[in-house]
């Protein structure tokens, strides 16, 4: 459930006309809804309430301040993977006591400022990361508190570009090893093990992946405590998919339910990593028609958005309903449509944000917006082709706010410059 709809034939976001903001604003710009990033935070809080948990939203999915402040002020964390977005959640007001740190490759001034701004937990995924963890805190007389990120090997069946917690993935430590890097970790100064860890994949349609990781994890932690090291926090990390086209993922209630089932016997903090189920549909991406032509073989409906703004299709061969600003043709009805490919102005084949689609006719300067743009949408977007990035627009209500400027030519040559010796051909 989200909040675009239509209020005869003209695409709203909440109270706001979508178009309004693309006259005010221009296009391409992505839009979110204040309501439905809220409700489905709520939404996907509400299975857990009962239970001791924290909701660590994982900001790769669209990490805007004001994003990321909307679900602080929630109750919800956060889950990082870079210093950069440590900077980002500390920037939005998120205390670091909910914030946890993920990720494969973390560099020693990012493990440095995640220690001085003592976050609640860093997620080690391999021995070196460990060795060099335990160094660094001792040396900044600290203690970091730690879960390993385990791979629990499960096939979660998704895109294999998302897929995290197979044997063959980089990410994690295989669950086999985990004890023996445990007791390690005991005997370090700098170390304070106190959580397991896994994220299996994102997109993820299917209930049973999660449950299978789950009791993994649950296997490991009793054998942990037999061990004399207890575990306070299991994170079972994000990954819960959502519709794009015809996939009907688990519910969160449905999906949370079950989490809290399987850990009824077990005194342990849940912590979450949601992404893409808090964003993905609170968010789209507006673009203006350019031009329109027919090729050789297929008709192209050229827009001002592209794969620099949202690389999803190009990438994952990923769906993003088109829906248009003005509805012409009734919803349901094939007459007044054309099939056509919708292309961006880049200079590369790849470069398409929707093939082959039944669109309805359209004209230069109609407005089309690509939905459930919000999560790994602009997040991923870059300057290829030196295009400036799109504006972001937060609307709440009857208001809307610009939450991210348009990039600026200047922008674009931002740190570049011309060493003297070639200013001029000699
Ligand atoms: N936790 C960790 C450690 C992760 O690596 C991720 C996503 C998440 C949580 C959040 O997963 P989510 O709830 O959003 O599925 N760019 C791809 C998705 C990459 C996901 C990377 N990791 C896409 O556009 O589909």
């Amino acid at each position: 459930m989200h909040h675009f709809h239509y209020i005869t034939d003209e695409l709203y976001c909440e109270n706001i006309p979508v178009k309004r903001i693309c006259e005010e604003v221009g296009t391409p710009v992505f839009i979110y809804s204040r309501g439905t990033l809220e409700r489905h935070f709520n939404i996907f809080q509400e299975p857990f309430v009962s239970t001791d948990h924290l909701i660590c939203y994982s900001l790769k999915a669209c990490s805007n301040i004001a994003i990321l402040r909307i679900f602080g002020n929630l109750g919800g964390g956060l889950d990082i993977v870079s210093g950069g977005e440590l900077f980002r959640g500390l920037k939005a007001g998120i205390d670091p006591s909910r914030i946890v740190y993920s990720g494969v490759g973390k560099k020693v001034s990012e493990i440095d400022e995640a220690l001085a701004a003592d976050i609640l937990m860093f997620n080690v995924e391999s021995e070196e990361e460990l060795v060099l963890l335990d160094r660094r805190a001792r040396e900044m007389g600290k203690k970091a508190r730690m879960a390993l990120r385990v791979n629990p090997d499960v096939d979660p069946l998704t895109h294999p570009y998302i897929a995290t917690g197979l044997k063959k993935s980089k990410f994690g430590i295989d669950i086999s090893r985990a004890i023996e890097i445990y007791q390690r970790a005991r005997e370090m100064k700098g170390i304070e093990p106190i959580g397991v860890d896994c994220h299996i994949g994102s997109q993820l349609t299917e209930l049973s992946p999660f449950l299978d990781a789950l009791e993994r994890l649950k296997k490991l932690v009793w054998e942990l405590s037999h061990q004399g090291i207890e575990i306070r926090c299991l994170d079972l990390g994000g990954g819960l998919g959502i519709p794009y086209e015809d996939e009907i993922p688990p519910l969160p209630a449905v999906y949370g339910g079950a989490i809290v089932e399987q850990l009824a016997d077990m005194k342990l903090k849940l912590i979450l990593e949601p992404g893409r189920l808090l964003v993905g549909n609170a968010g789209i991406l507006v673009t203006s028609v350019l031009y329109q032509k027919q090729g050789g073989e297929k008709r192209f409906i050229i827009v001002d958005a592209a794969m620099n703004d949202l690389i999803r299709p190009s990438l994952y061969r990923a769906h993003h309903a088109l829906w248009p600003v003005h509805r012409k043709v009734p919803v349901g009805v094939a007459n007044g449509r054309v099939l056509a490919d919708v292309v961006g102005p880049i200079c590369e084949s790849g470069d398409f944000l929707a093939q082959e689609r039944y669109v309805e006719a359209v004209q230069t300067g109609d407005l089309l917006a690509f939905m459930s743009a919000g999560a790994y949408g602009f997040a991923m977007s870059s300057n290829y082709n030196s295009r400036p990035r799109a504006c972001e627009v937060l609307v709440d209500g009857d208001d809307y706010f610009v939450i991210r400027d348009r990039e600026t030519y200047a922008d674009l040559i931002r740190g570049e410059r011309v060493p003297e010796r070639i200013q001029q051909a000699s």
